[in-house]
């Protein structure tokens, strides 16, 4: 079975033919992260204006690379919540009218849903073994932190979240007052790599009786050491912030297996990009006999491929 994915939610126009619910056929991915740089974050009126601009192109890169038309596709696939909403409104209102003149269904997916779901994606030469469910759902992106239990694709239970700002949002603002830029993590944690001394630790939120996060206290004691140490150390601030997210969310994520009595673990969204945290994950779950699962790279973030591959399995499930 085809699924042509669509996903709008944010800065990125993607759209994707997946198969099966797994094997991605294409991805494509157009996006207008460059533009919002040199504003610190995303700017919501600039990110719809270029999905209006791509969308068309970017649907049929995506049929053309996977070498189908649209009469191969059995079902057409959306982001339908959450995002931005002007985002948002692009894609739906063109998978809608897409499926409506192909006469296909359309399947409504909610997006970070789909982030821990990109465990499940396999590019054309990936051939390992599927991940088994039941999990547990560690979503990690810009705009949310959550904890998942994970019974089946249509039985998940939200368990933990965020309190304030969202993993993702703490890497973007914490670049910001280290003036390193937008986004945020993925320069984060290439300077990481070089202050790896434990001078500075910044604190780390408990919230006891709880799976939720709180990320926005270590941000301001950030931007305290900063203003209290003139001479600081971009790197060794960059070090210590992330030891303390990577601290955190391992944590929670093991603390909840553990407790829901699971041995398999699913990490999506952009921080699932972090090489500390996977390394990390890796190595708790494995003393904790836990298999831990990340997308490939290309699936961490923004992708139309996870919105197809959950719509496939939604669609299976009616
Ligand atoms: O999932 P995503 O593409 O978009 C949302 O749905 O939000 O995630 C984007 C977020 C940004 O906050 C970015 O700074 C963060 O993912 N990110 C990273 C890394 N790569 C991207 N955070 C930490 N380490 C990385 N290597
Ligand atoms: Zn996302």
């Amino acid at each position: 079975m085809n699924i042509l994915g669509i996903e709008t939610s944010c800065d990125e126009t993607a759209a994707a033919v997946v198969r099966d619910g797994f094997k991605v056929d294409s991805n494509v991915v157009a996006s207008s992260l460059k533009e919002h740089a040199a504003f610190g974050g995303i700017i919501p009126e600039i990110a719809s204006r270029r999905q209006i601009e791509s969308i068309h192109s970017v649907v049929s890169q995506a049929l053309d690379q996977a070498k189908v038309t649209l009469k191969h596709i059995d079902a057409i696939a959306v982001t339908a919540k959450p995002g931005l909403i002007g985002s948002l409104l692009v894609g739906v209102s063109f998978a809608r009218a897409l499926a409506y003149a192909a006469k296909k269904p359309l399947i409504e997916v909610d997006h970070i849903q789909a982030h821990w779901y990109a465990c499940f994606l396999r590019s054309k030469n990936d051939n390992r073994p599927l991940p088994n469910l039941p999990a547990v759902g560690l979503v990690v992106s810009g705009g949310h932190t959550s904890l998942f239990d994970i019974k089946n694709v249509d039985r998940v239970k939200l368990i933990g979240k965020t309190r304030d700002d969202a993993a993702g949002e703490a890497f973007d603002k914490v670049a910001r007052l280290l003036n390193l830029g937008y986004p945020g993590g993925p320069v984060i944690d290439r300077l990481a790599k070089e202050g790896t001394n434990d001078q500075i630790r910044f604190p780390r939120a408990e919230l006891q009786g709880s799976y939720d996060f709180s990320f926005s206290g270590l941000k301001t004691a950030v931007l305290y050491y900063t203003r209290k140490h003139k001479n600081f150390s971009v790197k060794q601030v960059a070090y210590s912030f992330q030891e303390s997210v990577v601290d955190v969310l391992t944590d929670r994520a093991i603390l909840a297996c553990q407790r829901k009595r699971v041995n398999t673990l699913f990490v999506g969204g952009g921080v699932a990009a972090n090489s500390a945290l996977r390394e990390r994950l890796i190595q708790t779950a494995e003393e904790m006999d836990i298999k831990v699962y990340f997308p490939p790279m290309s699936f961490c973030l923004d992708n139309a491929a996870m919105i197809a591959g959950l719509g496939y399995r939604l669609t299976k499930r009616r």
